[in-house]
C-alpha cells in the first residue's frame, strides 16, 4: 500500500469506527488531513463542534489561531499534517477519558508511523502525554527533545491563548522557534536515521533535550 492509501484507508476505518463511545455522539468522525509529505506533525486534542460538524481538524476558533501562528512562520496547512488525539468530538468538549485516548490510539500511530515526520508538534496536554508524562507544559513548551525516535515539541493548545491572553505570545514565541527545530532535524535526518541509546527507550526516563536548546 502506498503512503496515501495507508492514510485514506486510516480515515475510512476512523469514519466507521465504533471502538470507543465517543463513536455516539459524532456528526462526523476527524481523521486529520494534510500534506503525505508533511515535515511537520500538528496533533491536537479532539474534534470541537465544528471540526465535528465539518469532519476536519481545527476549524473553528482555535484552528483560525492555529492558521495565524502557521502563517508567522510561513507555513500553509497545505505544507503540514493536522490531527488530534482521539478522532470523533468528546460530548460538550470535555476532555477526553483515558479509555477512549487508548481506543484511539492505534490510528495515531499509524499515521505517525506512514507520515515519519521530521518534527511532531503536541498541542496541549492530552498528544504532550503520548510523547512527555506528566511533564509539565509550563516547564518544558517550546522545548525540543528526541522522544520515540522522534523530535517533538511541546505548545500549549491554541484554544489557551483564547480563553488566557497572557499565552497568547507565548505561543506565538513558542511557534517561531519551529523552523529552526526543522533545520536542525533535517541535518540530523541527513546524518543517518535517529538512533537512541538502549538506555533512553526505557519510558521511565525523562526525554534527551537537543543539544541545540
Ligand atoms: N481543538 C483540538 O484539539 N482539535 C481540533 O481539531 C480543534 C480544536
Ligand atoms: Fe473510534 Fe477514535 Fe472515534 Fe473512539 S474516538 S470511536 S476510537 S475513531
Amino acid at each position: 500500500m502506498s503512503s496515501e492509501e495507508t492514510l485514506l484507508e486510516i480515515a475510512a476505518e476512523v469514519a466507521v469506527c465504533s471502538k470507543c463511545n465517543l463513536c455516539k455522539g459524532r456528526t462526523k468522525a476527524v481523521p486529520g488531513e494534510g500534506s503525505l509529505h508533511a515535515k511537520i506533525l500538528f496533533i491536537g486534542e479532539g474534534p470541537g463542534f465544528h471540526e465535528d460538524q465539518q469532519g476536519r481538524p481545527f476549524v473553528g476558533p482555535a484552528g483560525q489561531f492555529l492558521d495565524e501562528l502557521l502563517d508567522s512562520i510561513q507555513l500553509k496547512r497545505s505544507d503540514v499534517f493536522i490531527t488530534n488525539v482521539v478522532k470523533c468530538r468528546p460530548p460538550n468538549n470535555r476532555d477526553p477519558l483515558p479509555e477512549e485516548i487508548r481506543a484511539c490510539n492505534d490510528y495515531l500511530d499509524r499515521q505517525i508511523a506512514v507520515l515519519k515526520p521530521q518534527v511532531i508538534v503536541t498541542l496541549g496536554r492530552y498528544s504532550m502525554a503520548k510523547f512527555f508524562g506528566s511533564e509539565k507544559i509550563s516547564a518544558i513548551h517550546g522545548r525540543a527533545r528526541k522522544k520515540d525516535g522522534y523530535i517533538c515539541i511541546a505548545m500549549y493548545h491554541p484554544a489557551a491563548g483564547l480563553h488566557q491572553a497572557s499565552l497568547k505570545n507565548v505561543i506565538r514565541e513558542d511557534f517561531k522557534k519551529i523552523p529552526l527545530v526543522v533545520a536542525e532535524a533535517q541535518r540530523l535526518a541527513a546524518e543517518g536515521p535517529i538512533t537512541m541509546p538502549a538506555s533512553s527507550q526505557n519510558k521511565d526516563e525523562p526525554p534527551q533535550q537537543l543539544s541545540l536548546f
